[in-house]
Formats: structure tokens, sequence, C-alpha cells
């Protein structure tokens, strides 16, 4: 088969994202320009805001990327975008800078779904064994997915109110930490000994998830706190908060691994960057000896580098967009084959 040299555009939330992948899995560039700095003042992602920044980003950023690889845009085979879910208003601007790119050099454009992009992140780190089952725990999802083949997703479990991300950051909040607060929680789990006690929503034998009442509890602990005039220990309520998450991920994942007897387990996604979910994750497929894969750091926080990975995959599999796509903020996750 031919070199497949794509260009992948991540604009969906606070990244302006673009990188150039080979083959599905060969990094050439990949540029990331964050606005974190300036949605710290808000303590969150303003989506006005996300996609001004977008708009100042995005041509510096394509051109950044070409640049780095040394390339023009005739030696690229295709562009990629991610398509939807994310902020309407950010996903058109990396949609439209992809559309122009596509028009003005004669390249087919794909649409990237964004989920498919964090669990193609594995892709760029070594090949994935199907059966294959991924754990996606980002800001906006917490979803276990089973895929018998490339292109092929059947989401098993999710979550049924908060993600993951977003308990981490709601808490981090609470604890008076910047935004985005997973990495801060992450740090100070590991500074304390104990943890207060939170409770773990096992939502009996299903594989969905729920962090709501979680986030609830670590709320009304600190309110009780601060009503009987004592002082919270933020190191262990990070702590408690952390193993409560942890547990609940790794056990549910480790039982879906076991029943759909999959090859491969593999993470995704924000918080896959947690430490405490590595090591936990690492662990408990070690005993199992289920091999199991995660993206090194950079690539579990959103980045083009994935899109491009899922883009390869996606082309060899015969998708096309066209000019017409549009951002799908609520974009399911369905298979490409
Ligand atoms: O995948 P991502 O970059 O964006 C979305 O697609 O949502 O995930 C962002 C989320 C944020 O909620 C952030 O707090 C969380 O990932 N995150 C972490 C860590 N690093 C990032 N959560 C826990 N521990 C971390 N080390
Ligand atoms: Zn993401």
């Amino acid at each position: 088969m031919s070199d497949r040299i794509i260009l992948a555009i991540e604009t969906s939330c606070d990244e302006t994202a673009a990188a150039i992948i080979r083959n599905g899995h060969e990094i050439i560039s990949n540029v990331v320009s964050s606005q974190i700095e300036s949605q710290k003042r808000f303590g969150g992602v303003v989506p006005e805001i996300a996609s001004r920044h977008h708009v100042e980003q995005i041509t510096i950023v394509i051109e950044e990327t070409l640049e780095k690889a040394n390339m023009r845009p005739s030696d690229l085979t295709a562009i990629a975008v991610t398509e939807g879910p994310g902020l309407v208003g950010a996903l058109l601007i990396g949609i439209n800078a992809a559309k122009a790119f596509a028009f003005a050099h004669n390249l087919p454009i794909i649409p990237v779904h964004h989920i498919a992009g964090h669990i193609y992140a594995n892709a760029l780190v070594q090949p994935m064994q199907f059966p294959l089952l991924a754990l996606v725990v980002s800001g906006g999802h917490t979803e276990l997915v089973f895929m018998k083949e490339h292109g092929s997703f059947e989401v098993i479990g999710e979550t049924r109110d908060d993600a993951a991300g977003e308990a981490y950051d709601k808490v981090a909040r609470v604890l008076n930490m910047p935004y985005p607060g997973g990495p801060h929680i992450d740090r100070l789990a590991h500074e304390a000994n104990e943890g207060v006690e939170f409770p773990r929503a096992w939502l009996d034998d299903t594989y969905d998830f729920s962090f709501s009442g979680l986030k609830s509890a670590v709320i009304n602990y600190k309110h009780n706190m601060d009503q009987r005039g004592e002082e919270i220990i933020p190191e262990q309520v990070a702590k408690g908060f952390q193993d409560s998450v942890v547990e609940v991920l790794t056990a549910k994942t480790v039982r879906a691994a076991k029943e759909f007897n999959v090859k491969q387990v593999i993470a995704a996604g924000g918080v896959s960057a947690n430490k405490g979910l590595r090591t936990s994750l690492e662990q408990a497929f070690e005993k199992e000896q289920i091999p199991f894969t995660v993206p090194p750091l950079k690539f579990c926080t959103d980045n083009a580098a994935m899109i491009g990975a899922a883009a390869t995959y996606m082309y060899d599999a015969g998708v096309r967009g066209d000019l017409s796509m549009n951002g799908i903020p609520g974009k399911e996750l369905k298979s490409w084959i």
C-alpha cells in the first residue's frame, strides 16, 4: 500500500491543534496551541472565547504543522477534521479551515468523531489488537467501548450524569484549584497517605457510571466541615475522591474485559493522563494477563495526531466527507465499517 499522509485538525474544545500523520502511526509533526491560560480566569471553557481563540490560531497552527514537517499541501493524501462532539462554534472553525484547505488543494476530506480520535491515540503507540475494549474518560465522556475490529464501535456502558473529567474539574473548584482541575487533584491525591471515605457508585452489574453523587458527597463534606468551623485537608479530600473514581473505573473495565474476552484493553481521553488511574489499570491487567495500553500523556488530552490516526483507518475503509459537512455538537459514536 502506498503511503497515506494526512493533515488532521482538531478544534472541538479548548485546544487548536493540527498534525501530519504518515500511515496512521508515524507522527511527522504535531502542534497544539492551548488556551488553558485564558480559560483559567473563568474557571472553565467559555464557548465564545474558545471560538475566538481558534479563529486567531488556526491558520498559524496549520502553517506551523506543514513547516515542521517540511511538507507542502501537494505532499498530502487527505485532510481530516473533528466533526463532533464538541462546542459547535469551536468545531466550525476547524471544519471551515479544513474545507477551505481541501477545496484549495483538491484533497479528500475525512470527518472524524472526537472519541474515535481519543481511542486511536493508542494506534500511535502500537498496533491495536482485536477484539479490544476501550475505556474513554475525558472532560465530556466516560464510556466503555467494545471494538471487534477497526472502525467498529459498540458502547457497552456510559455515564448517566457527569463525565469523569467534569467531576474532577468540579471537585477541583471546591478545593480552590485552577481549571482544568484533573492534574491538580491527581498531584494532591499523591501527597496524602489516607483519603476521606467517599461512596462508590456501582450501579449494580451494569457497565454504566455515575459521578454526580460522588461530587455531591465531596461538596457536602466541605460544607459540613465549614459549618463545624473545621479545616478540610485538601490532600485527603483529593485522595478520597480519586480512590473512588479509580476503583470504579478499574473494576468495571476489568469485568468487561473478561466478559468480552478481549485481546487488548486501552485507556483514552484526558483523564487517562491520571497517574492513579494508569497505575491501577496497569496493575489490574498485569494480574489478569491482558495486554493494556495507554498513550503518552500528551496524546491523552486533546490533540490532532489522534484525529490523523483514526482518519487513516477511515481513509483506508473508503470513508469520505464533502464540502457540505457541518459541526455536529452531539455526534454519536458510530461504526464506519
Ligand atoms: O480529553 P480532554 O483533553 O478533553 C475532552 O475531550 O473533554 O479531557 C480534558 C479533561 C479535563 O476534565 C481535565 O481535568 C482532565 O481531562 N484531566 C485529568 C488529568 N489530566 C487531564 N483528570 C484527572 N487526572 C489528570 N492527570
Ligand atoms: Zn477530548
